[in-house]
């Protein structure tokens, strides 16, 4: 009779602590503070750990792909039509980027190394092959016009040597030559005077299996928000390139550095050297990918709007003092004065006079905006897709009849879309992450419901002990009688 009544105590004695235990550690939020610092452990660049590997050689495969724009009007265009073009792809590249020459600095808060990015054409992700012919701007023309439209005598030269070789405002040349380089006469011909003038144009020359510099990186130690996060870019800080005339316009897309963001209030962080600076996304909705849950992140239009709206562009109104308007960046700067100028594709979020001006302009968000999808919980980076056009500066110049009646417009050239999407590996290790995380931070709940079980059968054997008790004093007389 002891014994069970001390059992019965006992009982109630775990269902308070239980009780009073769970709550406890719901209201000081202990537990997700655990899992959230077991996770933040694990980000960080050290020699071995996983997040290491994964960052010196990304996973999940990479796809670069390019939409040329075909010129269908240029005679017209040349009287002072309205361009038309095509949109013409994608043409998709396979993107290596290791990281090498790593090195460890500062005790282990940094690493320095370079990305080196390797391009193998895809032919079965392709519209058709690199040979595919496109018709557009004769970019290194018209950068040699603008270069000399106001020294008429060597314009003049120049102007005879290029009826004389029958070169004009555009030109016909393959998806592979406009991307990775061609010779071309006029810089050649040019460089018999200016010997340090390269004769070979090209978007991406150069750019295969090479690097764009030297990067060091934040490894998270000191700062799980800073994993990744570039520090310098050819020993430049990473907050105001832009100003600087060495940065390497369309030398890639590059260097896009997440830092693992865990609410919707943070700002990422991308550098990019095309853009010759750093981007930022804020967050839009949540999404889903590979079952696995996300933010999206996404800039704002403000990244690229005009000064009156961010003053901090000015660094992108070439010379001083001449902007364009929302949605465009000039980078002429950056690629020795060629008048280019990069956008949104179909100059989407951009002024719309940009995409009224350019027959064959269909700007939609689902299909133009950069994106970039992020696990909230550990950073992991589960889709992303950076998307930019290349457009040159074209207009009428007096001294060049190659120009004839053009209207001044911005050019689109090409556009590309940079994705990755997380590869079946990563979202198992992610699952396990997640499931972990439910279940370790579920147990002050589970100690709770437990809790409450045992106050339950407390209460049930409390009552079940009192009632025989009475109806055994009742029974009692009738059992002696
Ligand atoms: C990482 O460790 C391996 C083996 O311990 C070593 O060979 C390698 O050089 C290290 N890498 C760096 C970047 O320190
Ligand atoms: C490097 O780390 C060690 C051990 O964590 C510490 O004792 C030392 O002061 C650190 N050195 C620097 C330069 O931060
Ligand atoms: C890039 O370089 C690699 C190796 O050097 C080569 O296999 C590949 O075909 C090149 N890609 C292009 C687009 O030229
Ligand atoms: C682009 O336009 C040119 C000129 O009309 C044409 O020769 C070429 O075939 C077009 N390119 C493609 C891929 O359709
Ligand atoms: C980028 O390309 C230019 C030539 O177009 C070249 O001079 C420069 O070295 C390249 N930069 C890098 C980092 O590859
Ligand atoms: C800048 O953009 C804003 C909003 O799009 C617009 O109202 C304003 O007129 C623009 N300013 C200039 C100078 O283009
Ligand atoms: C890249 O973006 C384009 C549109 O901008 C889209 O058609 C294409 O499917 C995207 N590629 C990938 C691999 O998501």
């Amino acid at each position: 009779m002891l014994l069970k009544s001390c059992c019965i105590y006992s009982v109630g004695v775990f269902s308070l602590l239980f009780l009073i235990t769970g709550i406890s550690l719901v209201l000081s939020n202990v537990f997700p503070h655990f899992v959230q610092s077991m996770v933040e452990k694990e980000i960080v660049l050290k020699n071995g750990s996983e997040a290491f590997e994964a960052w010196e050689n990304p996973p999940a495969p990479i796809y670069m792909q390019f939409y040329f724009f075909n010129v269908t009007n240029p005679l017209e265009v040349l009287d002072g039509e309205r361009p038309a073009v095509v949109e013409i792809g994608p043409y998709t590249y396979r993107e290596y980027r290791p990281m090498e020459q790593v090195n460890f600095l500062d005790n282990g808060t940094k690493v320095s190394a370079v990305n080196t990015k390797t391009y193998i054409f895809q032919r079965n992700m392709s519209r058709g092959p690199e040979s595919d012919l496109i018709r557009t701007v004769n970019i290194p023309a018209m950068t040699v016009m603008e270069k000399f439209k106001d020294e008429s005598f060597v314009a003049s030269l120049i102007s005879s040597y290029m009826k004389s070789t029958d070169e004009g405002l555009f030109t016909t040349r393959t998806v592979g030559e406009l991307l990775w380089g061609y010779e071309d006469s006029l810089l050649k011909a040019l460089q018999t005077v200016k010997p340090e003038l390269d004769d070979v144009f090209g978007l991406f020359y150069k750019n295969n299996a090479s690097n764009d510099g030297d990067y060091v990186f934040f490894t998270g130690q000191q700062n799980y928000k800073d994993f990744a996060r570039v520090d310098t870019w050819n020993g430049k800080s990473s907050l105001n390139w832009w100003s600087s005339d060495e940065c390497n316009m369309i030398n890639g897309t590059n260097g896009a550095s997440f830092h693992p963001v865990i609410t919707k209030n943070e700002t990422l962080y991308m550098f990019s050297s095309d853009l010759c600076r750093s981007l930022y996304a804020l967050y839009e909705e949540d999404v889903t990918v590979k079952g696995i849950p996300g933010y999206r992140f996404v800039p704002p239009s403000e990244v690229f709007a005009n000064l009156t709206v961010n003053p901090s562009n000015a660094g992108f109104c070439v010379p001083p003092g001449n902007c364009l308007g929302s949605g465009l960046l000039n980078v002429s700067p950056c690629k020795q004065g060629a008048p280019i100028i990069m956008s949104p594709p179909h100059f989407y979020q951009a002024d719309e006079r940009f995409a009224q001006d350019v027959f064959g302009m269909k700007p939609n968000k689902e299909q133009h905006e950069t994106t970039i999808d992020i696990n909230p919980l550990t950073g992991f980076l589960l889709r992303a897709a950076k998307r930019m056009q290349v457009n040159v500066y074209v207009e009428k110049i007096p001294t060049f009849s190659q120009t004839g009646n053009v209207r001044t417009v911005v050019f689109p050239v090409v556009y590309l879309n940079e994705s990755v999407v997380i590869d079946d590996a990563s979202v198992g290790k992610l699952q396990v992450i997640t499931v972990e995380k439910n279940v370790v931070g579920n147990i002050p709940f589970m100690l709770i419901g437990l809790g409450i079980v045992l106050g339950g059968v407390f209460m049930f054997l409390m009552c079940r002990q009192k009632v025989p008790e009475s109806t055994a004093a009742e029974r009692q007389p009738l059992l002696s009688s």
